[in-house]
Parts: C-alpha cells; sequence; structure tokens
C-alpha cells in the first residue's frame, strides 16, 4: 500500500470514529440460505469458480529456488508446481503421462527430477519426460509429446496463480483488478513462508470467508481477543470489481492523532485484509502475512478447508524464528476457536433447513460485494437491497 494510500485509509478511519459511523453497503440484503447447503449449488461453484478462474495456490515463498516444488489437491485436480532451473514458475497435472498416478505426492520439497513410483518414468522440473525405464521393451514412444500436462501459471507480485485448465487464460490485470498498486508496494515477492497450517472444519467454505467480512462482531464475539487491540464498527472498504480491500482499525491509531501525518504508517493504526477472489484472504501485519485460501469439499457443502500460510519478511523471521509459530497460534486462537467455530453453529442451523435468508446489513459491505460476486459468477441475478 503507498504512503499517500496509507494516510487516506487512516484519515478515513479517524473519521468513522469521531463521527460514530461505518462502512455502508447503503441498505440491508437478504441472501438466500440455501447457498450454504445446497448440493447443486456447491458443485456449480466448484465447476466455474475453482475449475473457470486463474487460481492462487501459493506465494513465490513456497517456491525459494530452482527445484522446489509444491503439490495441491484441494482444487479437485492434483497440480504439481516447480520452480525450473530457470527459475520460471511452472505447474502441470499431477498425473503420469504412462497410466496416470501422480508423479509426486509429498506436500512441498525440492528435487530436480520426478520420478513416477509406479514404472519410473521421470520428469525434469520443466515437466519433460527425460528417462523411461526399458523403453525398447515398452514400444517407441515420442518422449516430447509425453511430458507432464503443463497448465497456465503466471507468477506476479509474489502471487503463484496457476489455471486449471489447460486452456485457459490469465489475464493478470483481471485477477489483481484494484489491487496490484497496494500488492507492488508491499514487496511480498521477498517474503519467506514460516509455517502452513490446515484447517478442516464443519462449515461451507463461504461461511468461512465471511468470517472475513465485517468488524460489527469484533467487540462482541471478539470481546476478549480482537476488541483488546481493535476498534470495532468501524471499517475502511474498497470494492472492485472481483476483489475488494478492508482496513480494520487498530487502537494505535488513537496516538497517530498527535504526530504528523507524514510519519503516519497503516501498520500503527489500520489492519489491512484483502480478498482475492473466489477464495483467498490475506491479512496484513507489520511485515507478515497470514494467507487463507479457503476450499470447498467436493462432496459435502457442510465442510471446508482453509489452508493458511504465514508468510514473513526474510530478516524479520531469521531474527526470531519462534515468530512463525506465535503468529500461527494467535491467528489459529482468534480464527478458529472463535470466528469458525461460531460458524459452524450457524452451519447445523442452516443444514436444518428452517432457515431461509441470512441477513447482511447495512454495516457489513463485504459480505454483499462478495456473495453478489459469487452470484454473478454461477450466472444469477445479484440480491438487491431491502427495501
Ligand atoms: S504409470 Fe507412471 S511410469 Fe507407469
Ligand atoms: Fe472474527
Amino acid at each position: 500500500m503507498k504512503p499517500d494510500v496509507q494516510i487516506e485509509v487512516l484519515r478515513e478511519l479517524m473519521d468513522q470514529l469521531d463521527r460514530g459511523v461505518n462502512a455502508d453497503a447503503g441498505g440491508m440484503r437478504a441472501f438466500p440460505a440455501d447457498a450454504y447447503t445446497c448440493r447443486d449449488i456447491a458443485r456449480q461453484e466448484r465447476e466455474i469458480m475453482f475449475r473457470k478462474y486463474p487460481q492462487m495456490i501459493g506465494m513465490s515463498g513456497d517456491l525459494p529456488e530452482p527445484g522446489n516444488f509444491l503439490t495441491n489437491n484441494d482444487l479437485g485436480i492434483p497440480v504439481l508446481a516447480t520452480r525450473d532451473k530457470t527459475g520460471k514458475f511452472r505447474a502441470f497435472l499431477n498425473a503420469c503421462r504412462h497410466r496416470g498416478p501422480m508423479v509426486e505426492t509429498e506436500r512441498r520439497g525440492k528435487k530436480a527430477l520426478f520420478s513416477c513410483p509406479f514404472h519410473a518414468w521421470s520428469y525434469d522440473t520443466a515437466g519433460a519426460l527425460v528417462a523411461v525405464p526399458m523403453e525398447d521393451q515398452f514400444g517407441k514412444i515420442d518422449r516430447t509429446c509425453l511430458g507432464l500436462r503443463e497448465l497456465p501459471a503466471v507468477e506476479h507480485l509474489g502471487f503463484l496463480i496457476i489455471h486449471p485448465d489447460p486452456e485457459g487464460e490469465i489475464d493478470v490485470d483481471s485477477v489483481f483488478q484494484g489491487l496490484d498498486d497496494d500488492f507492488r508496494a508491499w514487496g511480498w515477492d521477498s517474503y519467506v513462508l514460516g509455517l502452513e497450517q490446515t484447517l478442516d472444519m464443519k462449515l461451507n467454505w463461504k461461511l468461512a470467508t465471511d468470517t472475513f467480512g465485517e468488524t460489527y462482531h469484533f467487540k462482541r464475539l471478539h470481546k476478549d481477543t480482537l476488541a483488546v487491540n481493535f476498534h470495532g464498527d468501524v471499517l475502511s472498504y474498497r470494492a472492485y470489481e472481483r476483489n475488494h480491500r478492508m482496513v480494520l482499525c487498530l487502537k494505535g491509531i488513537d496516538d497517530l492523532r498527535s504526530q504528523p501525518e507524514s510519519q503516519w504508517k497503516i501498520q500503527a493504526g489500520g489492519f489491512p485484509v484483502y480478498f482475492l477472489f473466489p477464495n483467498v484472504v490475506i491479512n496484513v501485519g507489520d511485515q507478515r502475512i497470514a494467507v487463507v485460501r479457503v476450499y470447498p469439499d467436493p462432496e459435502n457443502p457442510g465442510r471446508s478447508i482453509s489452508q493458511v500460510s504465514y508468510y514473513f519478511r526474510k530478516d524479520v523471521l531469521a531474527e526470531n524464528p519462534d515468530m512463525a509459530l506465535m503468529f500461527s497460534q494467535g491467528f489459529t486462537n482468534i480464527v478458529a476457536a472463535e470466528d469458525y467455530a461460531t460458524a459452524e453453529t450457524t452451519q447445523i442451523a442452516l443444514e436444518s433447513g428452517l432457515v431461509d435468508t441470512v441477513l447482511f446489513g447495512r454495516n457489513e459491505p463485504p459480505l454483499h460485494h462478495y456473495h453478489n460476486t459469487f452470484r454473478k459468477a454461477l450466472g444469477l441475478e445479484p440480491v438487491a437491497l431491502l427495501t
């Protein structure tokens, strides 16, 4: 986030505090509750939002050096991502071209060759088929046509983006719409991975995402945790076409009032949270970020998997290696134990079939925006404001 934008956002938050107002969606909306429980909607979401749009699968810090690899099975297709020996980020269908097993089953690591466990056909980090045992007995094959099936892959501003469709296109401007300038200024391409964790929860993936969508609950659900350091009921909010940016308000903002604006830093008074369509939430702390990718269960709308990765500025983590664990524990204590735990009870109620709608207040504009964005992606009409 550029310095002038930091000042603008901090001013906006101070103004909201002074006037006792919050971000405003202009009215309330009632969204159909079956978006969280219906199997047909869940199937469409997976087929469209998670297969027809580019997907963020990690950060540059996940593949720090040539030969590093990463696998991902959260999208319904097995993905092997590599940094090839020239340093280029690549992604492949993680399936051997002989008879199809995954050529790599470890979550991450470093290798020069990926050797299929079945008959040991081997592929290099650029996906080329470089070894076929007993080729004279197997039959004559054209190795140049039997490399790993490559998926579109782009590394941009520290983000690793793939397209799950081999014929798909990644339009960087569209993927990062509205967020590019902020991301460029953060410099996350040099951050390193400190820790990752998986939260397997009994809640629809959108319920998980919803918990990051307003500050109305801070003084209530988080009264003994987040509310100690955050002002609730204020929010700087910008909606873009499919993405958005929220900036939460730290109580440290009160101290900035006596300092010249030229010295203001967003981290002293604000906590930016970005949403990257369809399922990525980036929580921006001081020289560290917590990136949450929320995936639907392919079979069960009432279950989701949150992959949470914590990245740090390299020198900061090197100085204090315990920071990764501390940051992750703090995050999990709040998100899993308070937000997601409450949302699991929501899921139970919604599964009853007796709840028709969920109501989004005018003070919860991010929820209005991304639920209507999801509806648009599925070809549904947006939900209008209640009159
Ligand atoms: S299936 Fe991979 S080498 Fe045979
Ligand atoms: Fe929360």
